[in-house]
Formats: C-alpha cells, structure tokens, sequence
C-alpha cells in the first residue's frame, strides 16, 4: 500500500461507514411508524432503497463472486453469512414491496384495490421485522469492520490491518 492510497482508502471507508450507519438508523426508525409519523414512514420506506443500493453496488464484487460459486463447497462461515445476507435481501425487498401494497400516502390503495390488504399487512408485519433483525446479525458479523473503520476515521486506530471477522474474513473481496 503506497502512502497515496491511505487516505484514499480512508475517505472510502468513510463513506461506506457513514452509509452503514445511515442506513441501520433508518431502519431504526422504520420500526416505529406510529412515532415518526405515516408519512415519513412511507417515504422512508422508499428512500431507503437509494443507500441498499448503493451499498449493494459498492459490495458488488462480493456478489458476483459469491454467486458465482453458490453451489461449490465452501467454509462454514462463508456459507453462513452468504445465507444471511440472501435472507436480509429478500426480506428488504418483501418488506419494501409490501409496504407499497398497504401504502396510504405514498401510493395509496393498491391492496385495497385488489382486495388483498389483510395478507400484504400481514406480510409486511413479518418481513420488516426480519429485515430489521437479519440487519442487526448481519451488522454483528461486520462488526470488527465497523470498529476498526470507527478508529481509523477517527484517528484512534491501535490495530493491525486484518480481516473484520472469522465468519466474514472468508468472503471479503475487493481488498478493503
Ligand atoms: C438491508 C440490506 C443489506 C444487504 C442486502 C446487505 C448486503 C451486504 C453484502 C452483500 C455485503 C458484502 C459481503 C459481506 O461482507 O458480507 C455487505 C457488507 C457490509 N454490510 Fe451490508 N447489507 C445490507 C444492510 C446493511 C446495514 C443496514 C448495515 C449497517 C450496519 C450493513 C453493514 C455492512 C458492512 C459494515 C459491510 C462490510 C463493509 C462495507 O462494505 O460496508 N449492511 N452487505
Ligand atoms: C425497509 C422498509 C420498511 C420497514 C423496516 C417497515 C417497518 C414497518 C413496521 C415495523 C410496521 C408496523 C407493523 C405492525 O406492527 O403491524 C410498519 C407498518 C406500516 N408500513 Fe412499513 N416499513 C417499511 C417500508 C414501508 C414502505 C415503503 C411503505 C409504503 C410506501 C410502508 C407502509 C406502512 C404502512 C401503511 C404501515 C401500517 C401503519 C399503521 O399500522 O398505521 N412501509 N412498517
């Protein structure tokens, strides 16, 4: 690593961090629709496929590498947090979908419309809690990553540079 590519490789992390945290505070939030308010539930709701994104893209090699070896043998860990994050992606997707279903101000009416309001309630009772709870595993097993990148945003870095944890060392590309 050349000296140029420390602070590179600082301000990325950073944004990466500042993106996690954004993203796991909005999740927070979602979880209490009644203290925030409908409408900046929904919308919320909706924006929050922005960052999920982003942030999808950002990990993308990862993705495509995983993927790529979905059936082949791999560590316990790989395949555990590979698991995780194809159940934390299909309940965002569930949960934001179901949401626009039982929308009241965003795009009010389609479940309604269709007469399937009870059972798109239902689902996005259950798929938001589970994206909510697989976000906070999935945030436990980055959770070296996120301390160490804390420090080093802050200056307060003793570490030596190693991967964030054993379950995610296994699957980490890209170099971070
Ligand atoms: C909500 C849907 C999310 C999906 C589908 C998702 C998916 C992924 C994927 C595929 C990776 C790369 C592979 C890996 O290292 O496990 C990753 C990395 C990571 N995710 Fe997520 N993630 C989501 C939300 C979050 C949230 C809310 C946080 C906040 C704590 C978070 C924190 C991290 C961290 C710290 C990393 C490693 C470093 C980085 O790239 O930021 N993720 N995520
Ligand atoms: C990641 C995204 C989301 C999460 C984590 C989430 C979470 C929640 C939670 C925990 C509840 C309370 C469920 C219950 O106790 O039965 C709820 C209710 C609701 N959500 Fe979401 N939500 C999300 C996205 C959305 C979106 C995109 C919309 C609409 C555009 C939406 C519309 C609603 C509505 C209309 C209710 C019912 C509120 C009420 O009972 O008065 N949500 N959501």
């Amino acid at each position: 690593m050349t000296a140029r590519t420390i602070p590179a490789n600082r301000t990325r992390n950073a944004g990466r961090l500042a993106l996690d945290l954004g993203m796991f505070a909005a999740l927070l939030l979602l979880l209490e629709p009644h203290a925030t308010g409908l409408p900046v539930h929904e919308w919320l709701g909706i924006a929050i496929s922005v960052p999920i994104l982003t942030h999808l893209l950002l990990n993308w090699k990862w993705v495509v590498t995983v993927t790529k070896k979905m059936f082949a043998p791999m560590p316990l860990a790989t395949r555990v947090n590979q698991g995780l994050n194809t159940f934390l992606f299909v309940a965002t997707v569930v949960a934001i979908q179901s949401g626009v279903m039982i929308s009241e101000i965003a795009t009010p009416g389609i479940a309604d419309a269709l007469g399937t309001a009870r059972a798109w309630r239902a689902l996005h009772d259950v798929s938001s809690h589970a994206m909510v709870f697989g976000a906070a595993a999935h945030a436990v097993l980055h959770w070296r990553w996120i301390a160490r990148t804390v420090g080093r945003v802050f200056g307060i870095d003793t570490t030596p540079a190693r991967a964030s944890s054993p379950a995610v060392a296994t699957v980490t590309v890209g170099g971070r």
